[in-house]
């Protein structure tokens, strides 16, 4: 097979099919003379809600201002205990600890890399008021074993749905078994305008409420202010975002035909491959494979042109001078969680991608694992 480039994102491409659509509503809003909540906000809020069947959808500055909103919806404070795990991108503990409380890592489960309901069940004590689920890599955390711990020991729970949005778990939707649930607009998200944003979707009226006013200075009313920041979706990124909203279902089943591929292609090489569960809808924002030797894979893949990435190589508690004065357990118990962070490696994914792109990685990490057997 002859050299290849495979890039990891397609962004250009994907912008480059729907150019006339996206052109013509950014226009729109330019001459509109309208550009923080205004109309195309409003507008796209109410798609976004209607997409997700939730009654109330909050746009804000980015994903990571979406969680730690909604967080503050939820009246924590210093000495609550937020339980996640560590092995996802920073900002799921970054925002528990914006928001004032304590985060608790669990250890995730060793097939899908989701939270581990029991683990999570464990570390539940008398300062724990919530947990964050993250749907990792596009894949929803078992929701059902999540709302029954929750339930259990009355604790809310906020969805980090910043990699999953238009998946789904056997029976249950995104937020019909939680508070809220946050997404991230940035640009590599299945659903991604050209810089940052982020959304609440909730079926809550008084956490939209809260989130509403505290996004925009605590003002729901021109001139008149409570405690709040100022984190808003800008109407030109909503107007990006709710043309991109009509093509993501087709997007989605584009990147699972992908990962179908991926599997099929991989299928009896020694490397471990992304778990679904039945019934679920893994929207493969990201397909991570794992091997032992992974930083020679990654190594060897960007040599032969497979622009290939790590999610994420150093767990959150790893990370330099964790935890720098915020509140957390300086050591969890979270074996699976590290395992993750040092065999990880995330192949090209989007939708954008040829098959004979797709074709060309499977290649490369054959050729990989015959020479690492
Ligand atoms: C799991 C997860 N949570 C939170 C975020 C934060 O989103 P943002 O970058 O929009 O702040 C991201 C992505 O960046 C993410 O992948």
């Amino acid at each position: 097979m002859a050299v290849m480039q495979v890039s990891f994102y397609g962004h250009v491409r994907q912008y480059r099919n729907i150019q006339a659509e996206i052109d013509a509503n950014v226009k729109r809003v330019i001459e509109s003379g309208e550009y923080v909540q205004g109309p195309m906000l409003k507008q796209f809020e109410q798609e976004l809600a209607a997409f997700h069947g939730t009654t109330h959808a909050i746009g804000t500055g980015n994903g990571t201002d979406a969680i730690w909103l909604a967080l503050m919806a939820m009246g924590i404070g210093p000495g609550d205990e937020v339980i996640t795990h560590p092995n996802t991108f920073f900002a799921t503990a970054e925002a528990i600890w914006i928001a004032g409380a304590t985060a608790v890592f669990v250890d995730c489960d060793p097939r899908t890399r989701n939270i581990d309901p029991a683990k999570a069940e464990a570390a539940v004590t008398s300062r724990t008021v919530g947990i964050v689920p993250v749907h990792l890599y596009g894949l929803c955390a078992d929701m059902k074993a999540i709302a029954a711990v929750a339930g259990k020991h009355k604790l809310w729970v906020v969805e980090d749905n910043a990699q999953g949005i238009d998946g789904h778990g056997p029976g249950f939707k995104q937020g019909e078994l939680s508070d809220a649930v946050c997404t991230s607009f940035i640009i590599q998200k299945n659903l991604g305008t050209f810089g940052d944003g982020g959304a609440v979707v909730t079926n809550r009226a008084d956490i939209d409420a809260t989130v509403r006013k505290l996004r925009n200075h605590g003002s729901t009313q021109r001139s008149v202010h409570s405690f709040g920041f100022n984190s808003r979706l800008d109407d030109l990124h909503a107007a990006i975002l709710s043309v991109k909203l009509r093509h993501i279902t087709k997007w989605t089943d584009r990147r699972r035909e992908l990962a179908a591929r991926y599997t099929k292609g991989l299928a009896g090489t020694s490397f471990v491959l992304p778990y679904e569960p039945p019934g679920y809808r893994h929207v493969f924002h990201l397909y991570v494979i794992e091997h032992p030797k992974r930083d020679a894979l990654e190594k060897f893949l960007i040599e032969a042109g497979v622009d290939a990435k790590l999610h994420y190589p150093i767990a959150i508690h790893k990370q330099s001078g964790y935890p720098w004065g915020k509140l957390a357990d300086a050591s969890p118990n979270v074996p699976e969680c590290e395992l993750n962070a040092a065999r990880c490696v995330s192949l090209p994914m989007f939708p954008e991608l040829t098959d004979s792109e797709a074709d060309y990685t499977i290649e490369q990490c054959r050729r990989f694992d015959e020479a690492n057997r």
